[in-house]
């Protein structure tokens, strides 16, 4: 068994198997197969999903694996069972992975080390959010390797190597698992990174990538563009002067997509607030990954599963 907490348990070549097999799955068209059959996981969701925790939930059936829908307010929680209790009561089970979000960082790790089983971080706080940098590189192979209809004007010597191009993080950085995630994730595969948003939602604490907060200085440069979601939850407020003034100067608007290079893409990890990180229609731009990248979940979680679980399809 293997834990998946955060891109850094990867290296560039695990990565790229675990997008390839992916890219099986879509070629396959998510065909059922057996072979973890008789295998069970958990998803432990302490925070609300609606991507990740069904689209594990879909791959892991892919897979023949049995599931559980483990849920806080209807378990022994709610009579003080401790959250190390019910990891042993899963454990007694049998059972053979746990898929964990929380809203506490660290809440995954913590898991693991109380416990064999596998376990999958499904985002975790403002800490990581692998699967869902994982299947962002599948989406964008897919349209760099002109997989999609329509979208990806530009073509790519090699796929397995984003050298030489520029990814742009956009927006409220310092509360983002998946600019953590998504940034570690493409920079191993040779991407340039630029983190773009208010100084006040910049890590100051993170040297490795470069940070820019004028967005219309560098938005022509971009390659790929994910604006984030401004996580209200998460800020106590405080940290930018209001949304319209956040969305005039880091909002993917309609006036701002026409500075972006033809041949960019646009990524959002969703859930989008419409009209803040991002305007209404530009989803809707022939450059827009975004229904895309929830497409791929499923066969990038089948394949985290397997790399998970110990399934050898190194001769499939
Ligand atoms: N992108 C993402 O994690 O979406 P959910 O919160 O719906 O799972």
């Amino acid at each position: 068994m293997k834990n998946l907490i955060a891109i850094d348990d990867l290296n560039k070549s695990e990565i790229l198997s675990i997008v390839k097999r992916a890219e099986v799955h879509i070629k396959n068209e998510l065909k059922v197969t057996g072979s973890l059959e008789g295998s069970t996981v958990v998803t432990l969701f302490f925070e609300e999903s609606t991507r990740t925790r069904m689209s594990f939930e879909m791959a892991a059936r892919k897979l023949s694996l049995g599931v559980l829908t483990f849920s806080k307010s209807t378990s022994s929680m709610t009579k003080g069972e401790s959250l190390r209790d019910t990891i042993a009561t899963f454990e007694s089970f049998g059972v053979n992975a746990l898929i964990v979000r929380h809203s506490s960082a660290g809440v995954p790790k913590q898991i693991s080390e109380w416990t064999d089983l596998a376990v999958i971080n499904a985002g975790d706080g403002a800490h990581s959010h692998p699967s869902q940098a994982l299947l962002d590189i599948v989406a964008f192979r897919s349209a760099i390797k002109g997989e999609i209809p329509n979208i990806g004007s530009f073509s790519r010597k090699d796929p397995d190597d984003f050298s030489g191009l520029k990814i742009g993080i956009v927006g409220d950085i310092l509360h983002s698992r998946v600019a953590r995630s998504v940034a570690r994730a493409f920079s191993k595969l040779g991407g340039e990174v630029i983190l773009c948003g208010p100084p006040t939602l910049l890590p100051n604490f993170w040297q490795e990538f470069q940070m820019v907060t004028d967005l219309d200085s560098v938005i022509s440069e971009f390659d790929l563009v994910m604006p984030l979601r401004l996580q209200l939850e998460r800020a106590s407020g405080g940290f930018i002067p209001s949304l319209s003034e956040f969305r005039h100067r880091y909002g993917l608007t309609t006036d701002r997509v026409e500075k972006i290079k033809d041949s960019a893409l646009i990524l959002h990890p969703g859930p989008m607030n419409r009209g803040v990180e991002i305007d209404s229609l530009v989803p809707n731009d022939p450059r827009a990954l975004v229904n895309f990248q929830v497409r791929v979940g499923v066969p990038t979680r089948m394949a985290i599963l397997e790399h998970c679980l110990k399934r050898d399809y190194e001769n499939e």
